[in-house]
């Protein structure tokens, strides 16, 4: 079996890609995958070495074998530069701020935004005298009306956090670029194999390698990929952090990134099923899935983005709460927790309406956030049947 060079990579598919980068079993006695490398201490054979402080590997913190692997595959998948790992997903979404902006600057955050993003930037980045301003994730180019002479960085998310409006990436891309500010993407939903971000206009693209990339909430990674101009800005900031995941999560994560494909086509082809599935049942006012013609970013979607996940919401018709509660306590497969992208299940009631600040939140109704696993699709819908049937008996008088 002749070895496949990084270009040769390059012409293949995700699929394909997805199996064999990262990895060369020439260098692992054979064996098809790469050990979990463990270490701090990298050990210079002379003291030449020991002064060369482009050695390729020269501390633990600063990457391992295991750690290569995953950022240079990611980096193929992504249409990256280059990428740089983190502990979790949030750690991911530090990393690309810090490295975006500085004291004195302006940022630009979509509304929709993931709330610890938030919550990063109003607690840690105004502390540190960088100022958001929040932007409604539906203005497209419009959003050139925020930009000051100090905004150096713009964040995007799509779909957003639990409500799952589109954004205009290019668009909003074309505007930051104008104004000399980095786009920032957290793309976790679709991830590089649904939206190429670098190729869509992105500087930094986030994934919270915890959902997809896992695949089976076993673990916490971040990942952010950047392009050739914003790399060496990047990787001098995890240097100065030296904020590093675990080598057993990098072997989990290389190991999840084989399957990743097919469960993400799996997630998508059950997520649309059970979308349109609640589309059509009494108790649902509205489904929040941007691959669904009534999607008011359906069309967004359908230019930029070659695929969905299994993670969307609806909106019930308007319910008491407690025959809500009686839904969600009702359901045996759907169980309540807030990660997703793994095999199993899950649901969760929000309301975003008490830290929008951009835009309003008023759906007409209960919301849930509904993540959908690789159980068997009539399984779930009986299950969700289930719960509606409860629901209706505590609505009752
Ligand atoms: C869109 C999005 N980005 C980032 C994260 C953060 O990932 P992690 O849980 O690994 O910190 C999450 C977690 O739910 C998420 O939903």
């Amino acid at each position: 079996m002749s070895k496949l060079t990084p270009a040769d990579r390059a012409g293949l598919k995700s699929r394909t890609r997805l199996v064999h980068s990262g990895r060369n079993p020439a260098e692992q006695f054979g064996f098809v995958n790469a050990p979990a490398w463990r270490g701090s201490t990298v050990i210079a054979p002379t003291v030449a070495e020991l002064r060369n402080r482009n050695a390729r590997f020269v501390y633990g913190t600063k990457g391992t074998p295991s750690t290569e692997a995953l950022e240079t595959a990611w980096s193929e998948i992504a249409g990256a530069a280059g990428t740089c790992l983190a502990p979790s997903g949030l750690a991911a979404i530090a990393l690309a701020l810090t490295a975006a902006v500085k004291a004195g600057d302006h940022l630009l955050v979509s509304d929709s935004a993931y709330r610890p993003t938030r919550n990063f930037c109003d607690q840690y980045l105004a502390k540190m005298g960088v100022e958001t301003t929040y932007y409604d994730p539906q203005a497209g180019v419009e959003v050139e009306k925020l930009f000051q002479k100090n905004t150096s960085a713009i964040l995007t998310e799509a779909p957003g956090s639990q409500s799952f409006e589109m954004q205009d990436v290019p668009a909003i891309a074309a505007v930051a670029r104008r104004h000399g500010a980095c786009v920032i993407m957290d793309n976790t939903w679709a991830t590089p194999l649904f939206f190429p971000p670098h190729e869509r206009g992105v500087d930094l693209a986030i994934e919270a390698g915890t959902k997809y990339l896992s695949g089976h909430s076993d673990i916490l990674l971040g990942l952010v990929s950047a392009n050739a101009e914003w790399f060496p800005r990047l990787r001098a900031t995890y240097d100065l952090f030296a904020m590093c995941p675990g080598p057993e999560d990098v072997f989990l994560a290389l190991r999840g990134m084989r399957t990743m494909e097919l469960r993400l086509r799996e997630a998508e082809k059950q997520g649309l099923e059970l979308a349109h599935w609640l589309a059509a049942r009494p108790e649902v006012k509205t489904v929040l899935h941007p691959a669904l013609p009534a999607h008011p970013g359906h069309a967004i979607w359908k230019r930029d983005f070659s695929g969905s996940s299994g993670l969307f919401s609806i909106i019930l018709k308007p319910v008491a709460q407690s025959a809500v509660d009686a839904l969600l306590d009702n359901l045996q497969l759907f169980a309540m927790g807030y990660s997703w992208g793994g095999y199993e299940s899950l649901i969760i009631p929000f309301d975003c309406s008490d830290y929008r600040t951009a835009t309003q939140w008023s759906p007409g109704g209960p919301a849930l956030r509904l993540q959908v696993g690789l159980e068997d699709i009539e399984d779930l819908k009986a299950d969700l049947a289930r719960g509606f049937t409860a629901m209706h008996a505590a609505a009752r008088p």
